[in-house]
């Protein structure tokens, strides 16, 4: 096993369609284990160093003011191979290609409106998680359940 935590995060519009139920549903059905979870606004500042990859691409203006638009869903899921696991149940950055069945597939319509944000590797994990949750805000537990979800 290669047990992973991955920061996802439900952008302001699925916040605003009161998608954030469905949507962690999704992760907790499959059987990633909730580490941590929290409402939050994201600062301006805050956006631009999250996205900092893409600064200097021609959406990322309209991307900072999208994800400071509202609030968002902040979590921290836990998992064998957690992040390819989490892109996988999200679909692709364009909705309009994403598979049906998975989150942006099934409720969104555009890549700059497209629902949910995952980390892509392990190392952005790590560093998206410092930057949204203090290490005392990562819950420590045994879940009972994993004896069913894993081998
Ligand atoms: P995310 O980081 O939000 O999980 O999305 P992603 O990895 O699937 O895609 P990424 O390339 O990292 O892009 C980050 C977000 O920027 C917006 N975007 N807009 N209009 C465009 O061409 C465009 N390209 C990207 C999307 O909100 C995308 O999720
Ligand atoms: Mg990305």
């Amino acid at each position: 096993m290669a047990v992973e935590r991955t920061y996802l995060m439900v952008k302001p519009d699925g916040v605003q369609r009161g998608l954030c139920g469905e949507i962690v549903s999704r992760f907790e059905k499959k059987g990633l284990k909730i580490v941590a979870m929290k409402m939050m606004k994201i600062s301006k500042d805050t956006a631009e160093f999250h996205y900092g990859e893409h600064k200097g691409k021609k959406f990322f203006d309209s991307l900072i003011s999208y994800i400071t638009s509202g609030p968002v869903l902040a979590m921290v899921l836990e998992g064998d191979n957690a992040v390819a696991v989490c892109r996988n149940l999200m679909g692709k950055t364009n909705p309009q290609e994403s598979a049906p069945g998975t989150i942006r597939g099934d409720y969104c319509m555009v890549t700059g409106v497209n629902i949910i944000h995952g980390s892509d590797s392990v190392e952005s994990a790590q560093r998206e998680i410092s930057i949204f949750f203090r290490p005392d805000e990562l819950v420590e537990y045994k879940r009972d359940s994993d004896k069913w979800i894993y081998e």
